[in-house]
């Protein structure tokens, strides 16, 4: 037997014998006053061994649980500080929950382990407590589709192992947040893939500062929003962007040439706003497929000859409507 088979076996053995093992008693405690204040919670969910008899949803290791997954369960209920209890939580997720309502409790950031909190589709309200920009191995944040008010917490910017930021489609309020002397902000993540940030109230501008050279961003989805000013030429810095929806704000002025050396942007929607001056020049986009324009303020001009050259423009709405070939499955690819 090789060396990696021995290690394999020994691995198996360790696991065979954890089986047994008794829940952690705060972590039965946490687990059991979820049960207490939650209906619909799974038929497993008896006795007092979550681990042991395994509960359905819950994974542990060595007597700890580490991951709660109860996604579309039909749960109803609000979410308690108890959860607290749970250091050694790595994975939350209650997605598509309609019945789980009630603020995101501060004790959140008290789950130092936690990597992934995927609250998708569910029914929580309130403001996003600043205490999550104290979880430093957060990985994914998926608060998409709920009823959260108040701003985006400048304490976000604070995540440095972030992948996915999602807090689209909730009635978020305020300004986009960058960094200042003393306060975090979304600029500082340059490690995060996707800023989702539609179907909000958000207002202001989006702070030039917001984007740099270093950030590995692909999606930037900002459309349908109440956000004002300028398209800040710094987006162009993002060479990473593959997918940027603007569409249905109120950005003015003209589209910053900077935009034209995203070379990896297949999508862009700029729908719906109230720029002006000439349209931009985007022949530094070669597999740009779908683009957006529709609803703007352009200066009146010809067809520009350089639209031709993008090769793999397959859809295009814009100020002539004759070219409007509506491509519903790339739409709910892009906007999931
Ligand atoms: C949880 O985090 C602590 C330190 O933050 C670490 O020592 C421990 O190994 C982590 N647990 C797991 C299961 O990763
Ligand atoms: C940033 O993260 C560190 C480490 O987790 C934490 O101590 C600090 O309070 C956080 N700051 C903010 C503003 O959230
Ligand atoms: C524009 O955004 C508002 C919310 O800001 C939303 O209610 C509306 O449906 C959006 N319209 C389009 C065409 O996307
Ligand atoms: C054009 O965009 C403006 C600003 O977003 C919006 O209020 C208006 O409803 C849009 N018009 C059409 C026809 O979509
Ligand atoms: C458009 O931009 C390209 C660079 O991507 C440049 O070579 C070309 O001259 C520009 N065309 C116009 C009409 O400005």
């Amino acid at each position: 037997m090789g060396p990696r088979i021995l290690v394999f076996l020994a691995v198996a053995l360790s696991q065979v014998c954890t089986i047994p093992a008794m829940t952690d008693g705060a972590d039965f405690t946490a687990l059991k006053a979820l049960k207490d204040i939650w209906k619909n919670v799974p038929p497993t969910w008896v006795g007092s061994d979550p681990c042991g008899s395994r509960w359905e949803g819950i994974l542990c290791a060595n007597s700890r649980v580490t991951s709660i997954t109860l996604a579309s369960m039909g749960l109803k209920g609000s979410l308690s500080g108890d959860i607290q209890s749970l250091s050694e939580l790595q994975i939350l997720d209650l997605s598509y929950n309609k019945g789980l309502s009630g603020p995101l409790p501060s004790a959140i950031g008290d789950l130092k382990n936690l990597t992934n909190l995927i609250l998708v589709g569910c029914s929580f309200c309130g403001p996003i407590p600043g205490s999550i920009g104290s979880l430093p191995l957060l990985a994914s944040l998926s608060l998409n589709s709920n009823g959260f008010t108040g701003s985006i917490p400048p304490s976000i910017g604070n995540l440095t192992s972030l992948y996915l930021l999602d807090l689209a489609d909730n009635r978020l309020t305020g300004t986009i947040p960058v960094s200042t002397a003393t306060t975090p902000g979304l600029d500082l993540l340059v490690h995060t893939k996707h800023f989702h940030l539609g179907l909000n109230q958000l207002s202001g501008t989006i702070p030039p500062k917001l984007f740099s050279s270093e950030m590995k961003l692909i999606h930037v989805l900002f459309e349908s929003n109440k956000l004002t000013g300028s398209i800040p030429s710094t987006l162009g810095l993002v060479k990473t962007l593959e997918v940027v929806r603007l569409d249905n704000n109120s950005f003015r002025g003209s589209v910053p040439s900077s935009i034209n050396s995203l070379t990896s942007v297949s999508t862009m929607f700029l729908s719906n706003n109230d720029l002006t001056g000439p349209l931009p020049n985007l022949t530094g986009m070669p597999v740009l497929t779908y683009l957006d324009m529709s609803n703007n303020s352009f200066d009146d001009t010809e067809f520009p000859p350089w639209l031709s050259t993008l090769q793999s423009l397959t859809t295009l709405y814009g100020y002539i409507m004759v070219l409007c070939f509506p491509s519903q499955s790339k739409l709910s690819h892009t906007h999931p």
